[in-house]
């Protein structure tokens, strides 16, 4: 996992701190997973992805029942980052490699954490547990479904507010996104920050973005919808979001 931490890096999108960060995640499949941090050029800094979501959000996205250890260059994961771990395994046992460190468990470099059972919820955010939700409207078509799809494959129990989001690119491939709540909200990922990690993990540009729609349930106590045509706006300006609604 170390030796592949540099390959991991040539993902990085720096544009404002030119600060390349890499991870490697191990889910319990055994398959590993990279991320890089991705940040947002013209837009606030709250919108970057660190390295770390990135490759957690990238083991959820594969359907990874757990992550067992994680591997990271830049220096040890930040607290926004610890705490993102919480949600994934709110035992605290995700190993932490970092080159030339002992390893850690998380739960010795977060004591005393704020996680899941704090808001009443008995699980964090692995498995992945499906929701049923259906369309209200909408053209049915691929990139409609996907979208839905990953509002179903969401995590959202603080908020109840499933979401998801697709991305299609001018060669016609389709990424998915689903929305990844956090106890302590802010560290929570927007579907749009999920589906652009499996944007660029297949080494796809900004500029292959030909249509992106966002799935959320109608009536939910919050919306993805500034958010994401904020973000979209600064990726790919020419776009107009596709908002279709779902219920439950
Ligand atoms: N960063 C990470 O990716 N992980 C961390 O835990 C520390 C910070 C990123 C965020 C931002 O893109 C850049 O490094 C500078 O903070
Ligand atoms: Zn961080």
């Amino acid at each position: 996992m170390l030796g592949l931490l540099p390959l991991a890096q040539t993902y990085s999108r720096a544009p404002i701190s030119n600060f390349f960060v890499g991870v490697v995640a191990r889910g319990a499949s055994g398959s590993l997973y990279l991320g890089a941090n991705i940040e947002i050029s013209g837009q606030c800094l709250g919108f970057a992805v660190h390295a770390e979501q990135s490759a957690l959000s990238n083991a959820y996205m594969n359907s990874e029942q757990s992550v067992t250890s994680l591997a990271v260059v830049g220096g040890a994961p930040c607290g926004h980052c610890r705490q993102f771990m919480e949600e994934i395994s709110p035992a605290g046992e995700i190993l932490i490699l970092i080159p030339n460190q002992p390893p850690a468990k998380l739960a010795s470099i977060l004591p005393a954490a704020f996680g899941p059972a704090a808001l009443g919820a008995m699980q964090g955010a692995l498995p992945i547990r499906k929701a049923n939700l259906a369309l209200c409207g909408g053209a049915s078509d691929a990139l409609n479904a996907a979208a839905l799809d990953a509002a179903c494959r969401s995590y959202a129990p603080y908020s109840k507010s499933p979401s998801g989001v697709a991305i299609r690119t001018t060669g016609g491939r389709i990424f998915q996104g689903c929305y990844i709540e956090n106890v302590a909200f802010n560290p929570s990922l927007s579907p749009l920050q999920t589906a652009v990690v499996q944007l660029i993990a297949a080494g796809q540009a900004y500029s292959a973005i030909s249509a992106v729609t966002l799935v959320e349930v109608q009536g939910s106590k919050i919306s993805q919808r500034a958010v994401t045509e904020t973000v979209l706006a600064a990726l790919a300006p020419q776009l107009k979001l596709e908002v279709v609604l779902a219920r439950a």
